[in-house]
């Protein structure tokens, strides 16, 4: 080899590494951002990246087009290891062409794509970027098709991570909502169909681009997104943190965090944490928190539909979803926002075989309306749907109210919940004591010399009879009726029990989940 094709070839790298140039890299740095290959260096482990398509380039010969040079097509694509696994990733580069999207760009991210699929290994998008480069018309449209295609039939197979790390508009944000997750960065990133000036054009409503697609938006108004990171090293932390407690793909399971925390450990604070008066909050969060090893909680969608908590913990290093009422808002009721987010992350648990868990404390689905008009019996029915398609482990933990139709919404025995575990604190019902009482003793109480009184009696008898666990339990539809300073103990035997679970179901193309 004569040296200078040596040399050429390292000049031709370099160019390619330096993407869009220095002024532009100091330019992305002074918003705030890190550069594509800064945030790959930071999400593989040291060492571990290989680069594809370092030399692919443009075909544009539009507006001007074939005089920009384009080094590395605004994208980084390729593979490496994260905590010792393989992964794929492409990192769309501001600095070049502001990320925007071609259709050679598009066949970079196609081309990984269909690798982590053939592999079975997650991918990781990460999205910066104007969005379709309006120099190349239909053919950039043409590469968005391609790739939502893909994420498409990778749905439910690998598990695929999107973060917004700066601009992403028009349908480029569909590519993300067809992912599993998508993680956002606060202040430095927006998502939208249709930006500021159109709306302003169109309906004339003006609203920044920050309060119109901002994380906080998808975070906490939306639901589109799952999560949001102060800056884009903790971004990029957290997806490593999300991709440990997911498998490569749908035929494994996910891996094993050895734990140094007791498994037997009796919680006495779990005795005490539902208080006696059973119209008091409490934070299910400490629930969660307790039973899970050295209360790592990886909280899903943590600023939407707060009155349903979903997310990732461990048991006995396993990875398991939790899927639990919030007492705190709205009393845990369920409505439109907690019945998508629940049914959403129950479907992602399934297709990637871990087992969820259900603790329930909920009197009943939000009344109104704005829910009925909203479609609450449609999102509700997502959760019904979640739950009974779902065939990986199915633990229910019932720790105090479960009436009516929101004890079965939340997997009850009939939905197949594999293993249903109360407190001692647990009322099941079909509505709670005082509405029950005011339908069934509306004569006894109207008769009555001493209404107010007799109500109050008739409710406490109603208490005593229905509001326990022990009416479930004495028909089966509760297995045990346990300490909750047991709780832990009791659900890694469930999980281990259960873990050779098999269920199959009727053979279709696919169910009709309501939408
Ligand atoms: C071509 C683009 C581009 C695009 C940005 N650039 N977006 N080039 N096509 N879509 C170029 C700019 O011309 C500029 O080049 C460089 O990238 C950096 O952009 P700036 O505008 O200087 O950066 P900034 O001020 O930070 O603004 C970023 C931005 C803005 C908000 C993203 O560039 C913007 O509004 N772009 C257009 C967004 C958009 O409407 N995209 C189409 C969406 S529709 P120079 O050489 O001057 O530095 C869509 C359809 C998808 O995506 C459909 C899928 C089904």
């Amino acid at each position: 080899m004569t040296m200078n094709k040596l040399e050429e070839l390292r000049q031709r790298k370099s160019k390619i590494q330096l993407g869009g140039g220095e002024k532009r890299i100091a330019s992305q740095h002074q918003k705030g951002k890190l550069t594509a290959r800064e945030r790959i260096n930071l999400l593989f482990d040291e060492g571990t990246f290989v680069e594809l398509d370092g030399f692919i380039k443009h075909r544009c010969v539009n507006f001007g087009m074939e005089k920009v040079e384009a080094p590395g097509e605004g994208v980084v694509t390729g593979y490496g290891q994260v905590d010792g696994r393989l992964v794929y990733a492409y990192a769309q580069d501001f600095t070049v062409v502001g990320g925007s999207l071609g259709e050679m760009h598009a066949k970079k991210i196609c081309k990984v794509q269909d690798m982590a699929l053939k592999m079975g290994a997650p991918i990781i998008g990460l999205n910066d970027s104007g969005g379709a480069r309006i120099q190349e018309g239909v053919d950039a449209l043409s590469g968005y098709g391609h790739i939502f295609y893909r994420n498409t039939i990778s749905s439910g197979v690998i598990p695929q991570i999107t973060a917004i790390m700066g601009p992403c508009a028009g349908g480029a944000v569909y590519s993300p909502a067809l992912t599993d997750f998508i993680f956002m960065v606060d202040k430095t990133s927006q998502m939208f169909i249709t930006g500021p000036q159109v709306i302003k054009t169109v309906t004339g409503e003006e609203v920044s681009a920050e309060e119109l697609g901002g994380a906080m938006t998808h975070n906490k108004t939306s639901g589109v997104a799952h999560f949001v990171a102060a800056n884009d090293e903790a971004c990029i932390a957290e997806i490593r943190r999300l991709i440990g407690f997911l498998p490569s793909n749908n035929m494994e399971t996910s891996p094993i965090y050895e734990t140094n925390d007791d498994i037997s450990k009796i919680i006495h604070e779990l005795d005490e944490i539902v208080p006696e008066n059973s119209n008091k909050p409490y934070d299910m969060k400490s629930v969660i928190q307790l039973i899970a090893d050295n209360g790592d909680f990886m909280e899903t969608q943590q600023y939407f539909a707060q009155n349903m908590i979903t997310g990732f913990i461990r048991i006995n290093g396993q990875t398991v979803g939790v899927i639990a009422n919030q007492p705190k808002v709205l009393a845990g009721c369920l409505d439109i926002n907690a019945s998508d987010k629940a049914g959403r992350f129950i479907r992602t648990c399934d297709a990637f075989n871990i087992p969820v868990l259900n603790i329930v404390d909920v009197p009943g689905f939000l009344p109104g309306t704005t829910q009925e008009y909203g479609g609450i019996i449609r999102h509700g029915a997502k959760m019904l749907y979640a739950y009974s398609e779902a065939t990986v482990p199915k633990i229910t933990l019932i720790v105090r109210k479960a009436y009516g139709g929101a004890y079965i919404g939340m997997c009850n025995k009939e939905l197949g919940a594999d293993m249903v575990l109360a407190w001692p604190s647990a009322e099941i019902a079909v509505m709670g004591p005082e509405g029950a009482a005011n339908i069934i003793f509306k004569n006894d109480i109207k008769n009555s010399e001493d209404p107010q009184a007799t109500r109050a009696e008739k409710i406490a008898d109603y208490k005593a009879e229905f509001a326990t666990p022990y009416k479930a339990a004495e028909r089966g539809y509760v297995d045990d009726v346990i300490e909750p300073s047991a709780t832990r103990p009791r659900l890694a035997d469930a999980l281990n029990m259960l873990a050779s679970k098999q269920e199959t179901r009727p053979p279709k193309k696919h169910g009709n989940v309501p939408l």
